[in-house]
């Protein structure tokens, strides 16, 4: 099978890993949530004092940008999670506090420029399905396959909420669309690579798609792109 890299960028909470990480299992390719590597690097600087809610110290961050190891392993379910130097970190990267980090940590250019090299690097022999802000448009402008995946920041903020809740934190939904609204804002408007719908992609708004619904359509695109359908 013709082996080739599917972009998913989009919006926060627009369910990019869900419909990325569902692919990549039917079709047998590796997958990469980018925006864990954003978070582990907002739990570093959380950790080391290098960042709080209100201010970071982009001198100290930038300094120590080279020493953060990002790796991903497939545990015993076949699913990714992400280590920092070491450490399995897959449960604490996904607070709303860390994530409000990992927004503001991507506005570094260091920061963004070492993740965006140990991307490409993933890459390297295709076969990967990679979700993110800027996967189609930075990471791999030349993917096979790109898709801008959206959905509006109500339905967002629910499914987030719903997510939280699960998971046991205690979250009310005025917070959790603010959080949406404000990470749109900064991902939108950041000067390095902010969010942008690369011109080739394939715009999906899934508001008022079913999970199956979707997949259908992004299958249907994947197996295009590799000449099967
Ligand atoms: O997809 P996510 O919510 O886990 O991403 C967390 C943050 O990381 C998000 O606010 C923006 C940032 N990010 C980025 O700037 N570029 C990426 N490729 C992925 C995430």
């Amino acid at each position: 099978m013709k082996q080739i890299i599917v972009a998913i960028d989009g919006f926060s909470s627009c369910g990019k890993s869900t419909m990325a990480k569902q692919l990549a299992h039917e079709v047998g390719y590796i997958y990469v949530d980018t925006g864990a590597m954003y978070r582990a690097v907002s739990l570093f600087c959380y950790r080391n004092g290098w960042m709080n809610d209100e201010s970071m110290d982009i001198y100290s961050i930038e300094k120590n940008i080279e020493n953060i190891q990002l790796e991903f392993r497939i545990n015993k379910n076949g699913t990714a999670e992400i280590f920092l130097n070491g450490e399995n970190v897959e449960k604490e990267i996904r607070t709303l506090e860390i994530s409000n980090g990992a927004s503001r940590v991507s506005t570094i250019g260091a920061v963004r420029k070492e993740l965006v090299r140990q991307q490409q690097k993933m890459g390297i022999n295709k076969g990967i399905v990679m979700d993110g802000r800027d996967i189609g448009t930075v990471v791999f402008p030349k993917a096979e396959l790109k898709i801008f995946l959206t959905a509006t920041p109500e339905i967002r903020a629910q499914r987030r909420m719903d997510e939280l809740l699960a998971k046991g934190e205690k979250v009310i939904y005025k917070d959790v669309l603010a959080n949406v609204k404000e990470r749109d804002e900064r991902d939108q408007n950041r000067k390095e690579s902010p969010l942008l719908q690369a011109e080739d992609a394939v715009v999906i708004d899934n508001s008022e798609l079913t999970i199956e619904q979707q997949q259908i359509l992004l299958r249907k695109l994947f197996d295009q792109r590799i000449g099967i359908a």
